[in-house]
């Protein structure tokens, strides 16, 4: 039961402009100096594994929420750090193909990371209300998005409900900061049972607070489990050398190459259950590593791209740019060691051996010796890629990997000289959207924005 890191692809053979291990090891003291500074000041997400309260807390509220009523539907209603681990462990871990009448205790789950009208009408046109219970997540309590979310399923579950305001509090669990914010204040007024997003926790850094934990319970996974595996990434990585840090490695080894111009760093998921992993990781790394400024205050504007790619799929899309466009990319293939199934295909044309080759042969193998193909492709035109192996796809290996990636990138942030857990390019955006829908005491910036728009001449083409 474990998490590998196999670095042997990062390195240059001597052929090519990989860096070679001395080079890397030459600039390990940045790494050291990094990881010191993160040991010495522990952040609280980094002890979620431990934490019993908080896992006891939410499982209580999941018991209650079950007894209470049959919920057919578990909806998450937040954005960003709010909803992306909530899927990405869905993703992994709950079933793809969820029947029409799932088994009491299994509810159908869904992640609502939008406002696109589209779709959240559909979806409150097709569930019975009646049988959902609405999980609405925002740490700070004023997110657009989730707010105007909010409002919309309040007030359609209350008419559900035939206008019973208490029946209908019963149908939402409100996850937010236990101390401040209009959710915490709309809580205490309307009645709705609240789950804290402890203090030191930021949005992408939460998924092991009651943010996800709370969607685990209810969703009848293993939460036990992904503590505890996060719990043992955390404190194995307390107590081992620098040296034998592999997270370390990884953020080392992703800065160096960026600081080289390979600032493109791909999650190739080989696995349809991790694709939302790779969504997952893509806002933890870019808005953790993406900042003008650095600790200093001096204007950088650094960062990586984040790139999201699916094994096989994307090796008929995007692998002959990986292969042979720019060098300009760091790749990290996420591998399943062992399924949780096995396909052997059958001899299906037993007249032609057109196919032999594949007979008998099981789906994981194919897998497997696609993503080694990719592998290899990469590696012989220089292109630098390590893999990520789980030994398996289950919840203590999720929550390894959760922690793995938090780590790495509170590293990634003490060697790129940037705050990791800030993100002020975000709140702009936010302020910018709360001030153009009318918000009080945002007049001043609505009247900049629409100046700005009515400056410029509006390029449009029509077809
Ligand atoms: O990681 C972050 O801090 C952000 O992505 C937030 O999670 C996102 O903006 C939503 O914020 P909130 O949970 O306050 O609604």
């Amino acid at each position: 039961m474990a998490l590998h890191l196999h670095l042997t692809g990062l390195f240059s053979d001597g052929n090519d402009s990989r860096l070679t291990i001395d080079q890397a090891r030459a600039c390990f003291p940045r790494a050291v100096a990094a990881r010191s500074e993160h040991l010495a000041d522990l952040p609280k997400w980094r002890e979620l594994g431990h934490d019993r309260e908080l896992l006891a807390t939410c499982r209580d509220r999941a018991r209650q929420v079950k007894a209470e009523m049959p919920v057919d539907n578990f909806v998450v209603l937040g954005i960003g750090g709010s909803a992306l681990g909530n899927a990405a462990m869905l993703g992994a871990l709950a079933p793809v193909f969820q029947a029409s009448n799932p088994e009491p205790g299994q509810p159908k789950c869904f992640v609502l990371d939008t406002v696109d009208p589209d779709l959240l009408d559909e979806f409150f046109e097709t569930v019975d209300l009646t049988k959902t219970h609405i999980n609405v997540i925002s740490k700070s309590g004023g997110t657009i998005e989730t707010s105007s979310q909010f409002m919309l399923a309040y007030s359609l579950m209350l008419e559900a409900c035939g206008g019973n305001a208490t029946e209908c509090a019963k149908h939402f669990t409100i996850t937010t900061d236990p101390n401040g914010g209009h959710f915490r204040s709309i809580c205490d007024e309307f009645g709705f049972a609240a789950l804290p997003v402890p203090d030191g926790v930021g949005g992408r850094f939460s998924v092991l607070s009651p943010v996800g934990l709370f969607n685990s319970e209810m969703a009848g996974l293993d939460t036990e489990s992904m503590l505890a595996g996060a719990a043992k990434v955390a404190d194995n990585l307390k107590e081992c050398d620098d040296e034998d840090d592999p997270a370390l490695w990884y953020a080392l080894m992703h800065i160096l190459y960026l600081e080289q111009g390979l600032d493109k760093h791909v999650h190739f998921a080989y696995g349809h259950r991790l694709r939302l992993l790779a969504d997952w990781y893509c806002q933890l790394w870019a808005e953790s590593l993406g900042k003008r400024h650095n600790l200093a205050g001096e204007e950088v504007n650094v960062g990586p791209t984040p790139l999201k790619a699916v094994g096989p799929t994307d090796q008929h899309s995007q692998s002959q740019l990986f292969v042979e466009g720019p060098d300009d990319k760091v790749y990290t293939m996420l591998k399943i060691n062992k399924f949780r199934r096995e396909l052997s295909i059958p001899k299906a044309f037993v007249e032609s051996a057109a196919f032999s080759h594949l007979e008998e042969r099981n789906l994981s193998d194919l897998m497997e010796q696609e993503r080694q193909g990719t592998e290899v492709a990469l590696r012989e035109n220089g292109r630098p890629v390590c893999v990520l192996e789980m030994c398996s796809l289950d919840a203590f290996h999720l929550g390894q990997y959760f922690m793995f990636m938090e780590i790495a990138t509170a590293y990634a942030g003490g060697i790129l000289g940037v705050n990791p857990y800030d993100q002020p390019g975000v709140e702009s955006g936010k302020i910018a959207a709360l001030s153009l829908m009318g918000c009080k005491g945002y007049e001043q910036r609505a009247a900049e924005i629409k100046q700005l728009f009515s400056q410029q001449h509006d390029f449009k083409l029509s077809c």
